[in-house]
């Protein structure tokens, strides 16, 4: 199984990237063979703009996995204006597929921004959702790291359904 983790803040500091992160190491530790996307190290354009040499290789990258974590932050009760762009311009290989949310926010409040993305997901591609979102504010962390705790073991909880339920849907 082949799982692309795209991680889509563009922040240096953020959280959802260490979710990302969490997430990759914790499905390598159990076989699984992942490809780990930065949107934050890619240059990305909107729709009908020449498409830019990292978008034709985020493109590729989609293709080849099988399924996919995605990490988003909310922005104002959404996703963010980058993973927007990556789906509204790479999206076509999502066809079909298995993925997983990871979602970093201010605050509480804004746990439903989630199901923006599930709906583009299910609406457009058909994908199917693993029905767990690891959704983490700024408290649930110690200096940009997952502390041992309550997070730590939702991640964990996470990665062994993804990579379970990943696996069956591909045997
Ligand atoms: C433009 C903008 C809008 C935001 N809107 C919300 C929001 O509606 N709800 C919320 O809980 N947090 C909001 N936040 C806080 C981010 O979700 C939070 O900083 C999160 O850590 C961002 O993910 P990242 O650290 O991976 O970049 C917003 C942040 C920015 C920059």
């Amino acid at each position: 199984m082949r799982t692309l983790i795209l991680s889509s803040s563009l922040s240096g500091r953020s959280r959802s990237r260490v979710l990302c992160r969490a997430v990759e190491t914790g499905l390598r530790g159990l076989g699984v063979e992942t490809d780990f996307v930065d949107l934050k190290d890619m240059e990305m354009v909107p729709v009908h703009r020449p498409v830019t040499p990292d978008m034709v290789d985020l493109k590729a990258r989609i293709h080849k996995a099988d399924n996919l974590v995605i990490g988003m932050g909310v922005h104002c009760y959404s996703l963010s204006e980058s993973l927007k762009m990556a789906l509204d311009t790479c999206g076509e290989g999502l066809e079909g597929k298995f993925f997983g949310i990871l979602c970093a926010a201010g605050g509480h409040k804004s746990y439903l921004s989630t199901m923006h993305l599930t709906q583009i997901c299910m609406n457009e591609w058909r994908m199917i959702q693993l029905p767990r979102v690891v959704y983490a504010i700024g408290k649930d962390f110690t200096d940009l790291q997952v502390p041992p705790g309550e997070l730590a073991d939702r991640l964990q909880m996470f990665v062994e359904e993804f990579s379970r339920i990943g696996g069956k849907l591909l045997a």
